[in-house]
């Protein structure tokens, strides 16, 4: 809801307020943002200005006592008194970076916004926009327009800012962020995403201090090194508690965003398009639109305000066509062949995916060109004959045939040098002429800022896509940009911008256009560009090239924090893992990626029979729990810091819950498993998810427990575990609702000292997992129980 009395805007969500009001001189000064309140006057709240401080500057001689630097703004300029971090930096017509955008007048319009011309994505859906718009004082034809989307149902804000150039003279645009607001105290914890190929965002924190604490990328993509999505924690906030403000970028080119903990303890928050490399000239007439950023606030922690942001991706983020759809779980040949495969290697695949309940074929890189390693190919989208003689329409009927349906793997992005398309069109690939291209993986990134390299790609994709049946394409992009420079421009300033409109003008032209129902799952050799621009083109995006199951742990709780699982593409794959040699028990790797869209990444023939056996299993709970699992609420907890994690989505009486131990410790600590969207009131039946143990994983206990002698790595030994399993851990409890968030008993876990079946065998990496079912009309009795489930 959108409210205007008199001067002041206030901004309201379902759950939240975000209040300000315009100084006399025309200037937005921020009054509130936080927990929803019915407050009108506005005198208590606004930050008490009653005399000036040394060293500052007043706005003009008429306005004693009145600094723009002791004011909390909405937006600020630069050369008028505000001596912080600035969110636009503009070269005006006269030479001078001084700016003075004093307000004109406001609109309020149902439903987003979006700046048609601009080729940006933006957040759809029901919505109710205020565009506030302000005129420089000197240049009265330059209008800034800051607009506020309020997305009241999920508490989500979305900002963004369009400069026009109304005037007759150009100017040029050094930085201009998507938002900018200040608030009354800094007392916060910064948590960013942060890490890198195969590491990509885990969670750090570190307290705002003086100056100012910046998240950016430059590598040209979000990238996986610091994700645009931030957020900060009030003192004492945590996964379920206290005060949390978030913030994310619809971007997914080089963002920045920053903190600026001013002298007297205001904070300032921004954030848009790196200023790094960017100068953008505005002629006379034109007009430039930043990308939306989203906040979020919420006063119940951090699993609260995870909800605020799954729930607005979901809803106004993905495409309406795949708006709570359920994903398919598929299998894909990368890890299971890299490039050497064959039509009989990949159906043989197929068929045994197909037969353990698979339901999408996807056949990943190497099928094109001369890809027989990474160093030959890229470009060239043409089916290799002599892998694939009967080429892709053959290969995806044969597929289709067998009950399933099939994908493919592009990266139309980049090319290598040893490829017809770069022989033909060596002056598409992005470098600086007169200087060695730096490479990536063997390749060089396509100049998307040319309209014929994007037709290129918009034809040579389309022709795939059109000759064979293909209902999902992974759209990967391997490397970051450097030696940026594009000969159709004649400012470079505009190139890394203009790379990413390209990017978004070619995917809308291909899967929005043209092949609107193509589920597309983006790439960046994993997570290197997990970010809500791309979530407005692919509903879903791969992670990370890391799937080992601990590893991922680090990296999903991460990317949970501010995406929901039903873009978190997360694969089953063989252990050792090929990314750390680590063994993680086939459980503990199905129980991480449950928690998003399942699929496998190995030679099912590599498996044992046991092992496929249980995989069939797996597929078949994930199938039956799936809309719970991709779209209910997740929440997640620490039962011990750095030892035990758990996992749980909630929704309508129902969750599936994990608890995974990170690492194991002599004679563990007790566990207990709190369900946190278990209601008051109610019943609930808890049944563990039915998991099984490698009989092998004893080691040389297994001749003390076998009546035969039997060697640890001997011919018995492996006949047993390639046939057989234990079921580890079954437990069973009914509980009330209240007690469940209390948290209830675990069965014990494995301690060395012996064995009994009701124990949990987990060690380093195990886990379990459990349904939770609401049992209705159900008659609390008293019963002793003797514990073990
Ligand atoms: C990247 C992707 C992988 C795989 C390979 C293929 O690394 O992240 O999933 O597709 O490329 O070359």
């Amino acid at each position: 809801m959108i409210e205007i009395f008199d001067s002041i805007f206030k901004l309201s969500t379902r759950d939240t307020s975000y209040i300000f009001a315009l100084t006399e001189q025309g200037h937005a000064e921020h009054i509130y943002y936080g927990k929803r309140i019915p407050d009108r006057d506005m005198s208590s709240l606004r930050l008490k200005n009653t005399i000036m401080l040394g060293t500052t500057v007043d706005y003009q001689a008429d306005t004693a006592g009145y600094s723009l630097d002791t004011t909390l703004l909405e937006y600020s300029g630069i050369g008028k008194g505000d001596f912080r971090h600035s969110p636009m930096e503009l070269i005006m017509p006269d030479g001078s970076f001084v700016t003075d955008f004093v307000y004109h007048r406001h609109e309020v319009t149902d439903g987003p916004f979006s700046c048609g011309e601009s080729g940006l994505p933006y957040a759809t859906g029901d919505a109710e926009t205020l565009h506030l718009i302000f005129k420089d004082k000197k240049y009265e034809g330059v209008t800034l327009t800051l607009h506020y989307t309020v997305f009241e149902a999920c508490n989500v804000i979305g900002r963004c800012v369009t400069l026009e150039n109304g005037g007759r003279e150009s100017l040029y645009i050094r930085k201009l962020m998507s938002f900018m607001f200040d608030m009354p105290t800094a007392d916060y914890t910064m948590l960013t995403l942060d890490g890198g190929w195969a590491k990509e965002a885990h969670i750090h924190e570190r307290a705002v201090s003086y100056g100012i604490q910046v998240n950016d990328s430059t590598t040209g993509g979000s990238s996986n090194r610091h994700n645009p999505a931030f957020l900060l924690k009030a003192p004492g906030a945590d996964e379920e508690r206290g005060e949390v403000f978030g913030f994310n970028l619809i971007y997914s080119g080089n963002h920045y965003s920053a903190v600026e903990k001013g002298n007297h303890d205001t904070l300032r928050i921004m954030s848009g398009i790196n200023p790094h490399c960017f100068l953008w000239k505005l002629n006379a007439g034109e007009s430039f639109c930043t990308p939306q950023a989203v906040m979020s606030y919420t006063d119940g922690g951090i699993n609260a305000f995870a909800a605020n942001m799954h729930d607005f991706v979901n809803r106004h983020v993905i495409r309406p066509t795949f708006r709570f759809s359920e994903r398919p779980v598929v299998v894909n040949n990368w890890e299971a062949t890299f490039f050497h495969f064959n039509r009989r290697k990949l159906l043989a695949l197929a068929r045994r995916a197909k037969g353990l309940g698979v339901e999408m074929f996807v056949l990943d890189d190497g099928w094109f060109g001369e890809r027989n390693h990474d160093r030959a190919g890229l470009g060239d989208w043409v089916v290799n004959k002599k892998k694939l003689p009967g080429g892709l329409a053959s290969l995806s009927k044969a597929i289709h045939r067998m009950g399933m349906k099939f994908g493919l793997w592009f990266e139309p992005e980049c090319v290598n040098p040893d490829s017809n398309l770069y022989r033909a069109h060596p002056d598409w690939a992005i470098r600086v002429p007169g200087r060695e291209p730096g490479f990536g993986r063997n390749q060089l990134v396509l100049d998307l800022t040319r309209k014929d390299v994007r037709d290129y790609i918009v034809e040579s994709v389309s022709t795939v896509l059109n000759g064979a049946e293909i209902e999902y394409v992974k759209w990967d992009y391997n490397r970051h940009i450097s030696d940026m420079y594009s000969s159709s421009l004649s400012n470079q300033g505009e190139f890394f911008h203009r790379y990413i409109l390209g990017l978004y003008e070619v995917l809308r032209r291909i899967f929005v256009e043209n092949h609107p129902t193509v589920l597309l799952e983006s790439c960046s050799s994993g997570g290197n560009r997990f970010d809500l621009g791309m979530l407005c083109y692919s509903p879903q995006i791969w992670t990370s090239d890391d799937t080992d199951a601990l590893e991922r742990l680090d990296i999903q709780r991460g990317i949970y924090t501010f995406y929901p699982q039903s873009t978190v593409s997360a694969h089953v794959s063989m252990t050792p893992n090929q990314q750390t040699l680590r063994a993680a028990p086939l459980s503990t790797r199905f129980n991480v990626a449950m928690f998003g869209v399942l699929g496998y990444e190995l030679d099912f023939g590599e498996l044992t029979r046991d092992e496929r056996r249980q995989i069939k299993e797996q597929i078949a709970f994930y199938k039956a729990h799936r809309s719970l699992l991709q779209y209910g609420r997740l929440a997640r907890y620490f039962p011990r810091a750095g030892e035990r994690e758990s996992w749980q989505i909630s929704r309508d009486g129902k969750a599936v819950a994990a608890i995974y131990n990170l690492s194991y410790h002599a004679s563990p600590a007790r566990d207990t498993l709190r369900i946190l969207g278990a209601e008051d009131g109610k019943t609930y039946e808890v049944s563990s998810v039915k998991q099984y143990l490698r009989i092998g994983r004893f080691g040389s206990l297994v001749k003390h427990i076998s009546p035969v002698a039997i060697k640890s790595d001997g011919a018995i030994m492996r006949f047993v575990d390639r046939n057989f399993s234990m079921v580890d851990g079954s437990e069973h409890y009914v509980s009330s609702g209240e007690a469940l968030q209390s948290g209830i008993s675990l069965a014990m876990q494995y301690s060395g000292t012996g064995y009994d079946p009701h124990l949990r065998i987990l060690g380093d990496g195990g886990s379990t997992a459990y349904t939770v079912d609401e049992l209705k009309n159900y008659e609390h009795t008293f019963e002793k129980g003797n514990g073990n489930g």
